[in-house]
């Protein structure tokens, strides 16, 4: 990478301030701010991370200016369109599009790691059939440290890869086991003739006691849906994955700590919160009110599915997802499904029109639309975000093979502006 750097100066003082200036391929340069305490005895403040960048990354790129999304240099358009989520697992993970060769073994391999050791099924079985699946999911990915010694020697480039393909191939047959036990059903064994997503639809759907065909435009729907799940940068889950696996700890905790970060309505959770938000809404009529309480500073309720962090024009991922759920309703919608997705195409309209959206660049994001297409494919609210950690999971992965291998990689250690008391002496109890 040409890489240029330069000093920054105080332009009062003429000081140098110590800061180097490095400029990225694309997108906005860094302010290597790490000498200004040493130099100026002041921390920078920047609560929520929006003005800092915590690493160099080679993985995902996104102008949210632009609504630009590109995994590895390639644009989200092309691998929705081109790609699968096998082939972009791998690309995502080794940097390059697979050859043949490559992806045939890429694939083999995580079709050979989807079963999970037996005791885990057990683990299940110590849950109330009402938990909910992310809680179940995110404890047993947790539990995964304690079944493969063999593979949480971060430095070991073999146990790296081969927990890499462990957690990838195994996190659909959790996801699934997760939904059959708040069924109360029988668990059922991956297939490995079949690809990724046809046998998480397999494992979710099919019972010992039938037989199951997979739909082909619900195969299709989903693997739309994991590729643009995939990755997407330092967000709040990938940042907490960066975080927790800076301290060195196994990769499994990581990656259940990111399972954990996802879950919130204002991250993963908002595929849940739209559905509940539109049945919520109801009908046609009641938009107005709903869009006013959206804007109403005293009332803390939000459009749901509205508002990005980083993409203040469109987001890439809801132009791409929009079409696939007109498709999967024409094909697979059942009754109760469209008028909820003409309910939301309702909203959006209003809303794209409404001064306080436009001023506010707030645009529907990816979530307005996926859980309409998971409703469609019958599965239920609860699973959305399970739904959405499968996907990125390979992304954390990515992203944490990055951290572990990048010589920069400090534990992550951020420090606070302290507002509290100052020094005081301690009073006895007796005397308070
Ligand atoms: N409805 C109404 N007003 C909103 C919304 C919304 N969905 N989102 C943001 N705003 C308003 C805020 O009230 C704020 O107004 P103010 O400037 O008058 O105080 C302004 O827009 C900026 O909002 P922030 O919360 O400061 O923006 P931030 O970048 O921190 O938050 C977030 C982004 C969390 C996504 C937010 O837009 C939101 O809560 N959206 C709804 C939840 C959602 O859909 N999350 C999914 C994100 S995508 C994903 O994780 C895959």
């Amino acid at each position: 990478m040409n890489e240029k750097t330069f000093k920054i100066t105080n332009q009062e003082s003429g000081k140098d301030l110590g800061l180097e200036r490095k400029d990225a391929v694309l997108g906005p340069s860094v302010v290597d701010i790490t000498a200004l305490y040493r130099e100026q005895g002041v921390f920078t403040y920047d609560p929520g991370f929006g003005a800092t960048a915590c690493c160099s990354s080679t993985i995902t790129y996104i102008d949210g200016e632009q609504g630009v999304l590109m995994y590895r240099g390639y644009p989200i358009e092309q691998l929705a369109a081109h790609s699968t989520y096998i082939e972009v697992a791998y690309l995502l993970m080794y940097g390059e599009l697979p050859t043949q060769e490559e992806l045939t073994g890429f694939d083999q391999s995580i079709r050979n790691h989807t079963m999970l050791n037996e005791s885990f099924l057990r683990f299940f079985n110590g849950f109330d059939h009402d938990a909910h699946p992310m809680a179940m999911v995110s404890g047993i990915v947790a539990c995964m440290s304690a079944f493969y010694h063999d593979s949480t020697d971060i430095q070991d480039a073999a146990h790296r890869d081969v927990f890499a393909h462990r957690i990838i191939a195994k996190i659909p047959t959790i996801a699934a086991a997760a939904f059959k036990h708040s069924l109360k059903q029988p668990f059922v064994y991956p297939k490995n003739e079949l690809d990724y997503c046809s046998n998480l639809l397999h494992m979710l759907f099919s019972v010992p006691t039938g037989s199951y065909e997979v739909d082909p435009i619900a195969a299709e729907a989903l693997n739309l849906l994991f590729i643009l799940h995939a990755d997407h940068e330092q967000n709040c889950s990938t940042s907490t994955v960066r975080l927790a696996g800076s301290s060195g700890t196994n990769p499994y905790s990581a990656i259940s700590a990111g399972i954990s970060a996802l879950w919130g309505p204002a991250h993963g959770g908002a595929n849940e919160a739209v559905i509940n938000m539109l049945e919520e809404v109801g009908s046609s009529e009641n938009i107005t009110q709903y869009v006013a309480k959206a804007k109403d500073k005293n009332d803390p309720f939000r459009l749901m599915g509205f508002g990005h962090r980083v993409y203040k024009n469109h987001d890439p991922r809801a132009t791409i997802i929009r079409k696939m759920c007109h498709r999967v309703l024409e094909k697979l919608g059942r009754e109760q499904d469209t008028p909820l997705f003409e309910l939301a195409l309702e909203l959006e309209q209003i809303a794209l029109k409404d001064s306080y959206f436009i001023e506010k660049n707030l645009y529907p994001n990816v979530d307005f639309y996926s859980g309409i297409i998971y409703q469609a494919l019958g599965i239920p609210k609860s699973m959305f975000t399970v739904m959405f950690a499968i996907a990125r999971t390979v992304g954390w992965v990515a992203q944490w093979r990055e951290m572990v291998r990048d010589p920069e990689t400090r534990i992550g250690r951020p420090r606070q502006r302290y507002i509290g008391p100052a020094e005081r002496n301690y009073i006895p109890i007796t005397n308070r």
